[in-house]
Protein backbone atom coordinates (compact mmCIF):
# COMPACT_ATOMS: atom_id res chain seq x y z
CA UNK A 1 0.00 0.00 0.00
CA UNK A 2 1.13 3.28 -1.12
CA UNK A 3 1.21 6.39 2.22
CA UNK A 4 -0.84 9.64 1.23
CA UNK A 5 0.07 12.36 1.61
CA UNK A 6 -0.36 14.12 4.94
CA UNK A 7 -0.83 18.03 4.75
CA UNK A 8 -1.08 20.06 8.41
CA UNK A 9 -4.13 22.72 7.63
CA UNK A 10 -4.32 24.60 10.73
CA UNK A 11 -2.67 24.87 14.01
CA UNK A 12 -3.41 26.97 17.29
CA UNK A 13 -3.00 27.01 20.85
CA UNK A 14 -3.85 28.91 24.32
CA UNK A 15 -1.84 31.69 25.86
CA UNK A 16 1.13 29.90 27.81
CA UNK A 17 0.83 30.63 31.68
CA UNK A 18 2.89 30.74 34.43
CA UNK A 19 2.27 27.33 36.72
CA UNK A 20 1.29 27.87 40.26
CA UNK A 21 -1.30 29.36 42.35
CA UNK A 22 -0.34 32.93 40.80
CA UNK A 23 -0.56 31.51 37.20
CA UNK A 24 -3.57 32.62 35.25
CA UNK A 25 -4.46 29.09 34.58
CA UNK A 26 -4.78 27.97 38.25
CA UNK A 27 -8.32 28.04 38.34
CA UNK A 28 -8.41 26.45 34.93
CA UNK A 29 -8.62 22.51 34.16
CA UNK A 30 -6.38 21.28 31.48
CA UNK A 31 -9.14 19.26 29.79
CA UNK A 32 -10.94 22.57 29.20
CA UNK A 33 -8.14 24.45 27.83
CA UNK A 34 -8.09 21.72 25.24
CA UNK A 35 -11.60 21.88 24.34
CA UNK A 36 -11.00 25.70 23.57
CA UNK A 37 -8.75 24.79 20.87
CA UNK A 38 -10.11 21.70 19.46
CA UNK A 39 -13.47 24.81 18.98
CA UNK A 40 -11.42 27.50 17.82
CA UNK A 41 -10.12 24.95 15.13
CA UNK A 42 -13.02 23.97 14.04
CA UNK A 43 -14.68 27.62 14.11
CA UNK A 44 -11.76 28.61 12.06
CA UNK A 45 -12.09 26.21 8.94
CA UNK A 46 -15.63 25.89 8.87
CA UNK A 47 -15.13 23.80 5.73
CA UNK A 48 -14.34 20.79 8.17
CA UNK A 49 -17.70 19.63 9.83
CA UNK A 50 -17.41 17.54 12.73
CA UNK A 51 -18.44 14.72 11.29
CA UNK A 52 -15.63 14.73 9.35
CA UNK A 53 -13.22 14.42 12.14
CA UNK A 54 -12.10 10.46 11.91
CA UNK A 55 -9.68 10.98 15.35
CA UNK A 56 -8.54 13.33 17.99
CA UNK A 57 -5.42 12.24 19.27
CA UNK A 58 -3.90 14.34 22.77
CA UNK A 59 -0.05 14.19 23.99
CA UNK A 60 -0.10 14.48 27.51
CA UNK A 61 2.58 13.27 30.19
CA UNK A 62 0.61 13.35 33.37
CA UNK A 63 -2.46 11.12 32.71
CA UNK A 64 -4.85 11.70 35.37
CA UNK A 65 -6.95 13.78 37.36
CA UNK A 66 -7.91 16.71 34.29
CA UNK A 67 -5.72 15.45 32.02
CA UNK A 68 -6.73 11.60 32.47
CA UNK A 69 -9.31 9.11 31.47
CA UNK A 70 -8.32 9.26 27.64
CA UNK A 71 -8.60 13.19 27.40
CA UNK A 72 -8.71 12.42 23.40
CA UNK A 73 -11.68 10.74 23.90
CA UNK A 74 -13.11 12.96 27.06
CA UNK A 75 -12.49 16.15 25.06
CA UNK A 76 -14.84 14.48 21.69
CA UNK A 77 -17.62 14.50 24.11
CA UNK A 78 -16.70 17.74 25.87
CA UNK A 79 -16.26 19.68 22.61
CA UNK A 80 -19.35 18.69 20.92
CA UNK A 81 -17.37 16.55 18.47
CA UNK A 82 -19.66 13.78 17.19
CA UNK A 83 -19.71 10.62 19.25
CA UNK A 84 -18.68 8.64 15.50
CA UNK A 85 -15.30 10.69 16.54
CA UNK A 86 -12.62 7.99 18.29
CA UNK A 87 -9.70 9.53 20.60
CA UNK A 88 -7.08 8.76 22.82
CA UNK A 89 -3.82 10.08 24.73
CA UNK A 90 -0.26 9.74 24.33
CA UNK A 91 2.63 9.79 26.30
CA UNK A 92 6.73 10.43 25.44
CA UNK A 93 7.13 13.03 28.03
CA UNK A 94 8.45 16.27 26.37
CA UNK A 95 7.38 15.00 23.18
CA UNK A 96 3.69 13.99 23.61
CA UNK A 97 2.10 16.37 21.05
CA UNK A 98 4.60 15.55 18.72
CA UNK A 99 3.78 11.84 19.01
CA UNK A 100 0.00 12.78 18.54
CA UNK A 101 1.38 14.53 15.38
CA UNK A 102 3.40 11.61 14.11
CA UNK A 103 1.29 8.83 15.36
CA UNK A 104 -2.11 10.31 14.08
CA UNK A 105 -0.35 11.32 10.50
CA UNK A 106 0.58 7.56 10.05
CA UNK A 107 -3.21 6.71 10.48
CA UNK A 108 -4.01 9.26 8.12
CA UNK A 109 -1.10 7.96 5.68
CA UNK A 110 -2.13 4.21 6.34
CA UNK A 111 -6.03 5.29 5.45
CA UNK A 112 -7.18 4.42 9.06
CA UNK A 113 -8.73 7.84 8.65
CA UNK A 114 -8.70 10.79 6.56
CA UNK A 115 -8.93 14.02 8.83
CA UNK A 116 -7.40 14.34 12.32
CA UNK A 117 -6.90 16.55 15.34
CA UNK A 118 -3.54 16.31 17.48
CA UNK A 119 -2.69 18.19 19.96
CA UNK A 120 -1.07 18.16 23.65
CA UNK A 121 -1.30 19.92 26.41
CA UNK A 122 0.42 20.16 29.83
CA UNK A 123 -0.92 22.16 33.25
CA UNK A 124 2.28 21.93 35.26
CA UNK A 125 0.78 23.96 38.14
CA UNK A 126 -1.74 21.29 38.59
CA UNK A 127 0.43 18.09 37.68
CA UNK A 128 3.64 19.17 38.96
CA UNK A 129 6.48 17.37 36.45
CA UNK A 130 6.72 13.54 37.49
CA UNK A 131 5.13 14.33 40.78
CA UNK A 132 3.07 11.47 40.98
CA UNK A 133 5.11 9.03 39.20
CA UNK A 134 7.02 6.36 41.11
CA UNK A 135 10.25 5.37 38.97
CA UNK A 136 11.37 1.54 39.25
CA UNK A 137 13.93 2.06 42.35
CA UNK A 138 16.15 -0.08 40.31
CA UNK A 139 16.45 2.45 38.08
CA UNK A 140 19.05 3.65 40.43
CA UNK A 141 19.64 0.67 42.76
CA UNK A 142 21.12 -1.58 39.53
CA UNK A 143 22.47 1.88 38.33
CA UNK A 144 20.69 1.46 35.01
CA UNK A 145 20.57 5.16 34.75
CA UNK A 146 22.51 7.65 36.51
CA UNK A 147 21.04 9.59 39.24
CA UNK A 148 20.86 12.67 37.40
CA UNK A 149 19.08 11.72 34.73
CA UNK A 150 15.79 12.13 36.90
CA UNK A 151 16.60 15.90 36.75
CA UNK A 152 15.96 17.65 33.33
CA UNK A 153 18.15 20.10 35.15
CA UNK A 154 20.98 18.14 36.00
CA UNK A 155 21.06 16.49 32.31
CA UNK A 156 21.58 19.76 31.46
CA UNK A 157 24.69 20.60 33.37
CA UNK A 158 25.55 17.11 31.97
CA UNK A 159 25.95 18.56 29.23
CA UNK A 160 27.53 21.58 29.71
CA UNK A 161 30.03 19.01 31.10
CA UNK A 162 30.32 17.00 27.61
CA UNK A 163 30.80 20.16 26.05
CA UNK A 164 33.05 22.60 27.90
CA UNK A 165 33.32 25.01 24.80
CA UNK A 166 29.74 25.80 25.82
CA UNK A 167 30.13 28.52 28.53
CA UNK A 168 27.45 30.12 30.63
CA UNK A 169 28.01 33.13 28.50
CA UNK A 170 27.72 31.38 25.66
CA UNK A 171 23.85 29.88 27.52
CA UNK A 172 23.22 33.55 28.58
CA UNK A 173 23.67 35.37 25.42
CA UNK A 174 22.12 32.33 23.49
CA UNK A 175 18.80 32.78 25.93
CA UNK A 176 18.96 36.89 25.33
CA UNK A 177 18.62 36.54 22.06
CA UNK A 178 15.41 34.11 22.34
CA UNK A 179 13.83 36.52 24.44
CA UNK A 180 14.80 39.79 22.16
CA UNK A 181 13.26 37.48 19.51
CA UNK A 182 10.11 36.72 20.83
CA UNK A 183 9.75 40.54 22.10
CA UNK A 184 9.68 41.12 18.59
CA UNK A 185 7.32 38.49 17.58
CA UNK A 186 4.77 39.08 20.01
CA UNK A 187 4.83 43.59 19.41
CA UNK A 188 4.73 42.35 15.52
CA UNK A 189 1.29 41.03 16.55
CA UNK A 190 2.69 37.26 15.19
CA UNK A 191 2.60 35.18 18.44
CA UNK A 192 -1.41 36.91 19.15
CA UNK A 193 -2.51 35.21 15.47
CA UNK A 194 -1.04 31.94 17.19
CA UNK A 195 -3.13 32.25 20.37
CA UNK A 196 -7.15 31.34 21.09
CA UNK A 197 -7.85 33.76 23.81
CA UNK A 198 -10.02 32.16 27.06
CA UNK A 199 -12.09 33.88 29.69
CA UNK A 200 -10.65 32.01 32.85
CA UNK A 201 -11.54 32.98 36.72
CA UNK A 202 -8.74 34.28 38.43
CA UNK A 203 -7.84 35.69 42.17
CA UNK A 204 -9.02 38.59 40.20
CA UNK A 205 -12.21 37.45 38.96
CA UNK A 206 -13.10 36.42 35.47
CA UNK A 207 -9.78 37.63 32.60
CA UNK A 208 -9.12 36.41 29.25
CA UNK A 209 -5.85 34.61 28.90
CA UNK A 210 -4.65 35.76 25.83
CA UNK A 211 -0.82 36.34 26.00
CA UNK A 212 1.92 34.11 27.81
CA UNK A 213 3.00 34.80 31.08
CA UNK A 214 6.46 33.70 30.82
CA UNK A 215 8.57 36.31 28.33
CA UNK A 216 10.68 38.80 29.70
CA UNK A 217 11.52 41.79 26.95
CA UNK A 218 13.51 43.28 29.85
CA UNK A 219 16.34 40.16 30.31
CA UNK A 220 19.86 41.71 30.19
CA UNK A 221 23.05 39.73 30.15
CA UNK A 222 23.88 41.34 33.51
CA UNK A 223 20.64 39.81 34.99
CA UNK A 224 20.99 36.46 33.59
CA UNK A 225 24.63 36.40 34.89
CA UNK A 226 23.77 36.85 38.79
CA UNK A 227 20.97 33.89 38.19
CA UNK A 228 21.19 30.80 40.71
CA UNK A 229 22.13 27.52 39.54
CA UNK A 230 19.61 25.69 41.13
CA UNK A 231 21.08 22.00 39.29
CA UNK A 232 24.42 22.11 40.17
CA UNK A 233 26.97 24.17 42.97
CA UNK A 234 28.48 26.28 40.79
CA UNK A 235 26.70 25.12 37.76
CA UNK A 236 25.56 26.85 34.66
CA UNK A 237 22.05 26.24 34.43
CA UNK A 238 19.63 28.88 35.67
CA UNK A 239 16.38 30.06 35.53
CA UNK A 240 17.28 32.45 32.61
CA UNK A 241 18.53 30.30 30.38
CA UNK A 242 15.93 27.25 31.18
CA UNK A 243 12.86 26.93 30.27
CA UNK A 244 10.01 27.67 32.84
CA UNK A 245 7.38 25.27 34.44
CA UNK A 246 3.89 26.29 32.58
CA UNK A 247 0.53 25.57 31.71
CA UNK A 248 -0.67 25.43 27.51
CA UNK A 249 -2.29 23.63 25.16
CA UNK A 250 -1.48 23.54 21.58
CA UNK A 251 -3.39 21.67 18.83
CA UNK A 252 -3.45 21.04 14.92
CA UNK A 253 -5.74 19.86 11.93
CA UNK A 254 -4.40 17.35 10.14
CA UNK A 255 -5.90 15.91 6.65
CA UNK A 256 -5.09 13.73 3.89
CA UNK A 257 -3.95 16.19 0.55
CA UNK A 258 -7.20 14.90 -0.97
CA UNK A 259 -8.74 15.94 1.44
CA UNK A 260 -7.91 19.32 1.52
CA UNK A 261 -8.08 19.96 -2.50
CA UNK A 262 -11.54 18.12 -2.42
CA UNK A 263 -13.11 20.87 0.17
CA UNK A 264 -11.17 23.67 -1.16
CA UNK A 265 -8.72 24.30 1.85
CA UNK A 266 -5.10 25.65 1.15
CA UNK A 267 -2.76 23.29 3.38
CA UNK A 268 0.19 25.13 4.98
CA UNK A 269 2.82 22.35 5.51
CA UNK A 270 3.16 18.54 4.64
CA UNK A 271 4.38 15.75 6.93
CA UNK A 272 7.50 14.47 4.85
CA UNK A 273 9.22 12.53 7.65
CA UNK A 274 9.47 11.82 11.03
CA UNK A 275 12.15 9.88 13.95
CA UNK A 276 12.81 9.17 16.99
CA UNK A 277 16.15 8.23 18.60
CA UNK A 278 16.95 7.29 22.16
CA UNK A 279 20.37 8.49 23.82
CA UNK A 280 21.84 8.24 27.31
CA UNK A 281 19.05 9.12 29.87
CA UNK A 282 21.41 11.60 31.81
CA UNK A 283 22.51 13.65 28.23
CA UNK A 284 18.62 13.56 27.07
CA UNK A 285 19.20 17.34 25.87
CA UNK A 286 21.33 15.53 22.78
CA UNK A 287 18.40 13.71 21.25
CA UNK A 288 17.39 16.00 18.61
CA UNK A 289 20.62 15.60 16.85
CA UNK A 290 20.28 11.42 16.38
CA UNK A 291 16.35 12.11 15.80
CA UNK A 292 17.13 14.76 13.13
CA UNK A 293 19.74 12.84 11.63
CA UNK A 294 17.45 9.98 11.00
CA UNK A 295 14.54 11.99 9.82
CA UNK A 296 16.59 13.59 7.14
CA UNK A 297 17.29 10.42 6.34
CA UNK A 298 13.80 8.77 5.72
CA UNK A 299 13.12 12.26 3.78
CA UNK A 300 16.07 11.30 1.55
CA UNK A 301 17.38 15.42 1.80
CA UNK A 302 20.26 16.73 3.42
CA UNK A 303 20.27 19.68 6.47
CA UNK A 304 21.37 22.13 4.01
CA UNK A 305 17.90 21.58 3.06
CA UNK A 306 16.43 22.96 5.66
CA UNK A 307 15.47 26.57 5.98
CA UNK A 308 13.66 26.72 8.74
CA UNK A 309 14.40 24.73 12.38
CA UNK A 310 12.02 25.51 15.27
CA UNK A 311 13.75 23.73 18.09
CA UNK A 312 12.24 23.31 21.33
CA UNK A 313 14.48 25.04 23.82
CA UNK A 314 14.11 23.08 26.99
CA UNK A 315 17.54 24.40 27.86
CA UNK A 316 20.18 26.47 25.77
CA UNK A 317 22.83 24.48 25.83
CA UNK A 318 20.63 22.41 24.15
CA UNK A 319 20.17 24.35 21.72
CA UNK A 320 23.96 25.51 21.25
CA UNK A 321 24.70 22.25 20.97
CA UNK A 322 22.89 21.23 18.48
CA UNK A 323 23.56 24.70 16.21
CA UNK A 324 27.40 23.33 16.55
CA UNK A 325 26.39 20.16 15.25
CA UNK A 326 24.84 21.25 12.13
CA UNK A 327 27.35 24.46 11.38
CA UNK A 328 24.56 27.18 12.52
CA UNK A 329 25.90 30.64 13.28
CA UNK A 330 26.25 30.94 17.16
CA UNK A 331 24.65 33.00 18.67
CA UNK A 332 21.81 33.66 16.07
CA UNK A 333 21.09 32.10 12.55
CA UNK A 334 18.22 33.30 10.25
CA UNK A 335 17.27 29.79 9.93
CA UNK A 336 17.07 29.25 13.82
CA UNK A 337 13.78 29.89 15.83
CA UNK A 338 12.91 33.06 14.55
CA UNK A 339 10.34 33.82 16.72
CA UNK A 340 11.98 32.71 19.88
CA UNK A 341 11.71 30.11 21.38
CA UNK A 342 11.09 28.06 25.05
CA UNK A 343 13.11 29.81 26.96
CA UNK A 344 10.91 32.56 26.62
CA UNK A 345 7.44 31.15 25.79
CA UNK A 346 7.92 28.32 28.30
CA UNK A 347 7.14 25.12 27.74
CA UNK A 348 4.06 23.32 29.38
CA UNK A 349 5.59 19.88 28.40
CA UNK A 350 3.49 17.68 26.23
CA UNK A 351 2.48 20.45 24.44
CA UNK A 352 5.34 22.27 23.09
CA UNK A 353 5.80 19.52 20.00
CA UNK A 354 2.43 21.05 18.63
CA UNK A 355 3.39 24.56 19.61
CA UNK A 356 6.09 23.98 17.49
CA UNK A 357 4.38 22.96 14.74
CA UNK A 358 2.30 26.30 14.54
CA UNK A 359 5.34 28.59 14.66
CA UNK A 360 6.71 26.64 12.07
CA UNK A 361 3.59 27.17 10.07
CA UNK A 362 3.98 30.73 10.39
CA UNK A 363 6.95 30.93 9.80
CA UNK A 364 6.86 29.35 6.25
CA UNK A 365 4.69 31.99 5.64
CA UNK A 366 7.01 34.55 6.45
CA UNK A 367 9.34 33.11 4.47
CA UNK A 368 7.71 31.33 1.58
CA UNK A 369 11.22 31.11 -0.31
CA UNK A 370 12.10 28.09 2.12
CA UNK A 371 10.85 24.68 1.02
CA UNK A 372 11.92 22.59 4.05
CA UNK A 373 11.69 22.79 8.04
CA UNK A 374 12.14 20.58 10.88
CA UNK A 375 10.46 20.49 14.34
CA UNK A 376 12.82 19.02 16.97
CA UNK A 377 12.63 18.59 20.49
CA UNK A 378 14.20 16.58 23.40
CA UNK A 379 12.64 14.31 25.95
CA UNK A 380 13.53 13.14 29.57
CA UNK A 381 15.15 9.39 30.08
CA UNK A 382 16.85 10.10 26.79
CA UNK A 383 14.99 10.52 23.38
CA UNK A 384 14.68 12.78 20.89
CA UNK A 385 12.82 13.23 18.39
CA UNK A 386 12.05 15.03 14.91
CA UNK A 387 9.50 15.62 12.33
CA UNK A 388 9.99 17.18 8.59
CA UNK A 389 8.02 19.63 7.05
CA UNK A 390 7.35 20.44 3.30
CA UNK A 391 6.17 24.51 3.05
CA UNK A 392 3.03 24.43 0.89
CA UNK A 393 3.11 27.97 0.65
CA UNK A 394 5.89 28.57 -1.51
CA UNK A 395 5.25 31.51 -3.99
CA UNK A 396 6.66 34.89 -4.87
CA UNK A 397 10.13 35.75 -6.91
CA UNK A 398 12.52 34.29 -4.35
CA UNK A 399 10.66 30.48 -4.24
CA UNK A 400 10.35 30.71 -7.92
CA UNK A 401 13.96 31.10 -7.95
CA UNK A 402 14.91 28.96 -5.88
CA UNK A 403 12.55 26.11 -6.98
CA UNK A 404 14.30 26.89 -10.66
CA UNK A 405 17.41 25.95 -9.29
CA UNK A 406 16.44 23.12 -7.32
CA UNK A 407 15.23 22.06 -10.55
CA UNK A 408 18.63 22.98 -12.55
CA UNK A 409 20.60 20.83 -9.75
CA UNK A 410 17.74 17.10 -9.62
CA UNK A 411 18.17 17.53 -13.77
CA UNK A 412 22.29 17.70 -13.05
CA UNK A 413 22.06 15.20 -10.09
CA UNK A 414 20.00 12.23 -12.77
CA UNK A 415 23.10 13.28 -15.78
CA UNK A 416 25.72 12.34 -13.27
CA UNK A 417 23.01 8.74 -12.55
CA UNK A 418 23.23 8.36 -16.06
CA UNK A 419 26.64 8.90 -16.73
CA UNK A 420 27.73 6.33 -13.97
CA UNK A 421 24.74 3.79 -15.47
CA UNK A 422 26.16 4.49 -18.74
C1 LIG B 1 14.92 26.56 36.36
C2 LIG B 1 13.72 26.46 37.27
C3 LIG B 1 14.00 25.53 38.44
C4 LIG B 1 13.38 27.87 37.81
O1 LIG B 1 12.22 27.80 38.53
P1 LIG B 1 11.74 29.03 39.42
O2 LIG B 1 12.75 29.32 40.47
O3 LIG B 1 10.34 28.76 39.83
O4 LIG B 1 11.76 30.17 38.31
P2 LIG B 1 11.42 31.68 38.40
O5 LIG B 1 10.70 32.07 37.19
O6 LIG B 1 10.78 32.00 39.73
O7 LIG B 1 12.83 32.35 38.32
C5 LIG B 1 13.76 32.30 39.41
C6 LIG B 1 14.37 33.66 39.55
O8 LIG B 1 15.07 33.97 38.37
C7 LIG B 1 14.65 35.21 37.84
N1 LIG B 1 14.70 35.16 36.40
C8 LIG B 1 14.21 34.21 35.58
N2 LIG B 1 14.47 34.50 34.31
C9 LIG B 1 15.14 35.67 34.30
C10 LIG B 1 15.65 36.50 33.28
N3 LIG B 1 15.55 36.19 32.01
N4 LIG B 1 16.30 37.64 33.65
C11 LIG B 1 16.42 37.98 34.95
N5 LIG B 1 15.93 37.23 35.98
C12 LIG B 1 15.29 36.10 35.63
C13 LIG B 1 13.23 35.36 38.38
O9 LIG B 1 12.86 36.71 38.41
C14 LIG B 1 13.34 34.78 39.75
O10 LIG B 1 13.90 35.75 40.60
P3 LIG B 1 13.47 35.84 42.15
O11 LIG B 1 13.86 34.53 42.76
O12 LIG B 1 14.25 37.00 42.64
O13 LIG B 1 12.00 36.02 42.12
C15 LIG B 1 12.46 25.92 36.49
O14 LIG B 1 12.03 26.87 35.58
C16 LIG B 1 12.76 24.62 35.80
O15 LIG B 1 12.80 23.57 36.42
N6 LIG B 1 12.90 24.65 34.45
C17 LIG B 1 13.16 23.49 33.66
C18 LIG B 1 11.87 22.77 33.37
C19 LIG B 1 12.12 21.40 32.79
O16 LIG B 1 12.95 20.65 33.25
N7 LIG B 1 11.35 21.04 31.77
C20 LIG B 1 11.53 19.82 31.08
C21 LIG B 1 12.63 19.96 30.12
S1 LIG B 1 13.09 18.44 29.41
Amino acid sequence: MKARKVVLVDAIRTAFGRAGEKGIFWNTRADDMVVKVIRELMRRNPQVKPEMVDENAWGVFCQEKDQGLTLGRTSVILAGLPETTAGYSIDRMCAGGMSAITTAASEIALGACDVAIAGGVEHMGHHPMGATADPNPRFLTDRLVDESAMSMGATAENLHDMFPEISKEMADEYSLICQQKADAAIKSGKIGEMIVPMTVYTKDGWVVADKDEQPRPNTTPEGLAQLRTPFRVMGKVTAGNSSGLNDGAAGCLLMTKDKAEELGIQPKMELKAFAYAGVKPEIMGIGPIPATKKALQVADIKFEDIGLVELNEAFAVQAVAFMNEFGLTFPDDPRMNIYGGAIAFGHPLASSGVRLACHLMHAFAARPEVKYGITTMCVGLGQGGTVVWKNLRRNGEKAEKAEKKEKHEAEKKDEKKEKKKG
